[in-house]
């Protein structure tokens, strides 16, 4: 596996590799990496001949106030993990090469991009979007490996490869949750014990009001109180949002459908914990 710094070097190999007649598969990330990640290369190396990982903490993505000073970085353990799981080459640029002076370009995400995250955390999807626009210029691959834990990122992104007609193929694998079904993420790590524990309410909300939804109950505001009720049980008592929308623009309903995706983003003590659950999705356990 190649660890490659430079945008010139990681273009030439992945411009070899498609010569080559591979297909190249893309699976970007800001590191920290857990079992999530680690299925997206199986996802690519499942559909693809070659597995690229970036690693990359962009800064454009987090607000004044967020962690981006904090956010865990762990490159060795990250690369011994990439090697392991088969990766071909990893990117880990440094900032000033995907931000050198000067940089002043951004991308302006659609309107899928405006509630939720997008009105907790503005300018998270504009960061994105452009961080991920430059990787997909600087690496052309031919799949992009994306995390529906990130639902509302996954959409944005899609909207943009449609919107800017790139030349890559987006797929978003299912999330990978923890025994007992807490969503794996690298903020996780953030946790006290009392927290990780209380975490645990948020995927048995989500559980809870699918399992009324396959009973039945259709009644947005319903289902959105099942989720509630369980954070509050939880002690979590002002989620920054739980969200019953349309999951192609989401948009609040009120009455859900299979086609329907629960969004909730709460604080745990001191982290933030975002997840998921599209009602008709029979694989998220
Ligand atoms: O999901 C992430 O880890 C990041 O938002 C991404 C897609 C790597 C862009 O920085």
């Amino acid at each position: 596996m190649e660890v490659v710094e430079s945008i010139e070097r990681i273009r030439e190999r992945v411009l070899q590799l498609r010569a080559q007649g591979r297909r190249v598969g893309l699976v970007p990330t800001m590191g920290a990496l857990h079992a999530g990640h680690l299925s997206l290369i199986e996802a690519s190396r499942r559909e693809c001949t070659a597995t690229v990982a970036t690693i990359f903490v962009n800064p454009a993505q987090f607000g004044p106030s967020e962690d981006f000073s904090r956010y865990p970085r762990t490159i060795d353990q990250d690369l011994a993990e990439l090697r392991q799981a088969g990766a071909d080459l990893v990117f880990v640029p440094r900032s000033e090469e995907i931000y050198p002076p000067g940089f002043s370009t951004f991308v302006e995400p659609s309107s899928v991009a405006a509630p939720w995250e997008g009105s907790c955390r503005p300018g998270h999807f504009r960061g994105v979007a452009t961080v991920v626009l430059k990787l997909f210029q600087i690496l052309p691959a031919h799949l992009g490996f994306f995390g529906q834990k990130d639902f509302q990122q996954a959409l944005v992104i899609r909207r943009m490869v449609a919107d800017l007609n790139l030349p890559i193929a987006i797929r978003v694998c299912p999330i990978v949750r923890e025994a007992d079904g807490l969503a794996l993420s690298s903020r996780n790590r953030y946790l006290s014990q009392d927290d990780r524990h209380r975490a645990t309410a948020i995927s048995r909300g989500l559980r809870a009001a699918r399992n009324r939804f396959l009973a039945g109950e259709a009644r947005a505001e319903l289902l959105r109180e099942t989720v509630l009720s369980e954070l509050r049980q939880s002690g979590i008592t002002q989620p920054e949002y739980v969200a019953v929308a349309d999951a192609e623009t989401l948009a609040e309903v009120t009455e859900a459908t299979a086609a329907t995706v629960i969004l909730v983003a709460a604080r745990v003590g001191q982290t933030r914990l975002i997840d998921n659950l599209v009602l008709g999705d029979s694989n998220d356990a």
